[in-house]
């Protein structure tokens, strides 16, 4: 065993020993020191800029920094960060909607502090380059630039629970609109459970391996890392025989939300929920964490903490389905799709013309319950069919319109009573992005054994800051109770985006 020797890091003015130089300044920061705004997306990975910390003033991701290398230095998170300082960047993304989930946003308040402190005037070039470093999959880029442009200018605090009513809505479960959750405080569970928590995380024989800590449970299961394939993904179901107006194929797609899933329990006690601060597009409704917690806890008669690493979350966490269908102009084709629980259900909930055939595949578990999944897929056939978007009208009876070019992107909603415009343009917003991502970029690539290949963040396609076209959202006055927009949203940008691309047969079109 080689010899440890003691460190020192100052951690927001405090100076801690350190006696562990293998441990990651993350972990360091999380488990030693208690900093939970400083999240874990994707280690130790090092791509989604959720664990960004100032080392010496300098923006870096804490997650691939063994605290070794900080030795003697000054390392600043949130909690350090100047009281009006930190308080500004919370107003401004409060005020524009630029935080959803919250989880990637301290990260991001961190890159954009040490940006402004440079003193300089900053392009705003250079802001949307300075996001490459980070991954946001709830808001879509465009009011995270916009929170950049307004911090300084206070114009009140947006916390009122029609705010929050709006954004349960949009995001089909409990979310909270606060300063609070912009600084990272959203309740997740990894940040709420006890010291004394067993961690246990997915080993590679479909068990669970337990530590004191994050590193030993991770050591203990002796996985290898995820890595990305540079195997194109080809989607995976032939397309029915007929004479089409429309064809498209599609792949299996991952919902890449950045908190990974994770719950506690106590002995006895009741499991903490996945779904602290929002419902990761559907995906996390039937997490198996709850009851791997409660399991583990009445056995070893501790708390236990269950968590996924971004790669256990890859593999083992459900996926949109993939599909193969044909269209004709009348509303009536086939739409073959990998079977899933719902989806037919989903199908002919928009689009009962449409035959449905469920194809049995080798390949990660698919969801129904993801965002829009199959009726959205039927939609857009029909659309693409007609070469027009139209309205669409989602199941809940919301409706949605889009135009879409390179630069621009323009959408019309009416979904009941708005509540709060800039909530609701933010989720809008957010849902432009993943449909515009989804067509032109996103796909996983899974082995002929049904293994995913594309185990990091970075493989899923998630279109960067910089790359979007600019948004624009009208929201239609509407008096009636208040219904989920965003999805028929996500619908309608998907259609626009595709007849823009000139319809091409298989996705994403690039
Ligand atoms: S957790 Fe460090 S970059 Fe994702
Ligand atoms: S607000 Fe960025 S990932 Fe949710």
């Amino acid at each position: 065993m080689k010899d440890q020797k003691e460190l020192s890091i100052k951690v927001d003015g405090k100076v801690f020993s350190i006696n562990d130089e293998d441990l990651t300044l993350l972990d360091f920061l999380r488990s030693e020191v208690g900093i939970t705004s400083v999240k874990d997306g994707c280690s130790p990975q090092g791509q989604c800029g959720c664990c960004t910390v100032l080392v010496d003033g300098q923006a870096r991701v804490s997650c691939v920094t063994p605290v070794r290398r900080v030795a003697g230095r000054e390392i600043t998170t949130m909690q350090g960060l100047d009281g009006e300082i930190k308080n500004e960047w919370a107003e401004a993304f409060s005020q524009v909607g630029a935080s959803q989930c919250g989880f990637c946003t301290p990260g991001i308040i961190m890159r954009f502090a040490a940006l402004q402190k440079s003193g300089k005037q900053v392009e705003i070039e250079k802001v949307k380059r300075s996001l490459h470093a980070h991954l946001c999959r709830c808001t879509g880029w465009q009011t995270i630039v916009e929170a950049w442009e307004k911090v300084g200018k206070s114009e009140g605090i947006i916390e009122t629970k029609e705010a929050s009513l709006r954004a349960s809505i949009e995001g089909r479960s409990t979310q909270k609109i606060g300063l609070d959750i912009v600084l990272g405080m959203g309740g997740f569970s990894s940040d709420t459970a006890p010291s004394n928590c067993l961690i246990a995380v997915p080993d590679s024989s479909g068990g669970w391996s337990l530590g004191e800590n994050l590193t030993e449970a991770r050591n203990r299961a002796q996985k290898i890392q995820g890595r990305r394939t540079t195997v194109n993904a080809v989607p995976p179901i032939e397309l029915p025989p007929g004479d089409w107006d429309a064809v498209l194929k599609t792949n299996w797609v991952e919902p890449g939300y950045l908190e990974t899933d994770s719950a506690w329990c106590e002995p006895g006690g009741e499991p903490s929920t996945p779904l602290a601060n929002g419902g990761a597009f559907g995906s996390k409704l039937e997490s198996p964490v709850p009851e791997v917690a409660r399991s583990l806890a009445n056995k070893y008669k501790r708390p236990v903490l269950a968590i996924l690493s971004r790669e256990d979350s890859v593999r083992l966490g459900p996926k949109r389905p993939p599909i193969a269908g044909g269209v004709n102009k009348n509303g009536q084709g086939v739409i073959r799709v990998a079977r899933t629980s719902g989806i037919v259900d989903a199908i002919h909930s928009v689009a009962p013309e449409i035959e449905v055939e469920e194809i049995d595949l080798r390949g990660p578990i698919t969801s129904s319950k993801i965002r829009a999944a199959g009726w959205a897929e039927a939609q857009i056939l029909l659309c693409g069919a007609l070469g027009e978007v139209g309205t669409i009208i989602s199941p809940d009876g919301s409706s949605a319109s889009a135009e879409v070019d390179d630069r621009r992107i323009n959408i019309s909603v009416r979904c009941g009573k708005p509540l709060n415009e800039m909530v609701l343009r933010s989720y809008c917003i957010g849902a432009a992005h993943m449909a515009w991502s989804w067509v032109t970029s996103e796909s996983l690539t899974v082995d002929e054994n049904g293994e995913v290949q594309d185990l990091t963040i970075r493989s899923f396609g998630i279109v960067r800051a910089g790359e979007m076209p600019e948004v624009h959202v009208e929201i239609e006055p509407d008096k009636g109770k208040s219904i989920n927009g965003s999805d028929a949203v996500f619908a309608a940008v998907a259609a626009a985006t595709w007849i823009h691309k000139g319809t091409l047969p298989e996705w994403p079109t690039g």
